[in-house]
């Protein structure tokens, strides 16, 4: 008797799931190219992620001071001590998933973190290294 391939059975549901969480980010990626950004490169945000800034106000910033290099960890805010829960999609399901928390957060952790807003480039290749985490 011939037995269906088991990726037979659970591919097309791992594929409509896949797109259904993939609708902000894909969405956000192809508003940054309309502003003239792209191809983006996960390495390269992921490179941005841990780097740090120099800041006036005292110790130098990264992404990775308040959500740890790791986005699949609890990060803790370096100001408020509060608990901050991880970004990647894989460790929290709601996260990616609201393209304007996504735009305010994203503009806000920007200017506190490099001092300036990040450019289109940066937020989409910082986009698409998170959404593989
Ligand atoms: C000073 C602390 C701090 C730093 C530094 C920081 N963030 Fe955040 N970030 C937060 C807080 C607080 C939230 C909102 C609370 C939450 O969603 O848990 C947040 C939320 C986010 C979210 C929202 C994700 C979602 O879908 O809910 C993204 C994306 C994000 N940060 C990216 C970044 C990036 C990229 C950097 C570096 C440029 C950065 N953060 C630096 C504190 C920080």
């Amino acid at each position: 008797m011939k037995v269906p391939a088991i990726s037979n059975l659970i591919l097309p549901g791992l594929l409509i799931a896949g797109a259904v969480q993939a609708d902000s980010v894909d969405d956000l990626l192809a508003h940054f190219r309309g502003q003239g950004a792209g191809p983006f490169d996960a390495g390269s945000g992921q490179a941005l992620w841990g780097r740090s800034f120099p800041s006036v106000e005292g110790p130098s910033r990264s992404c990775a001071s308040c959500h740890t290099s790791d986005p699949t960890r609890r990060g803790r805010h370096v100001v408020t001590g509060k608990a901050i829960e991880p970004i990647a999609p894989s460790a929290h399901a709601k996260r990616l998933t609201d393209r304007r928390q996504i735009e305010k957060w994203l503009n806000r952790n920007c200017k506190w973190t490099l001092g300036r807003e990040c450019t289109p480039q940066e937020k989409g290749d910082i986009l698409s290294f998170l959404r593989d985490q």
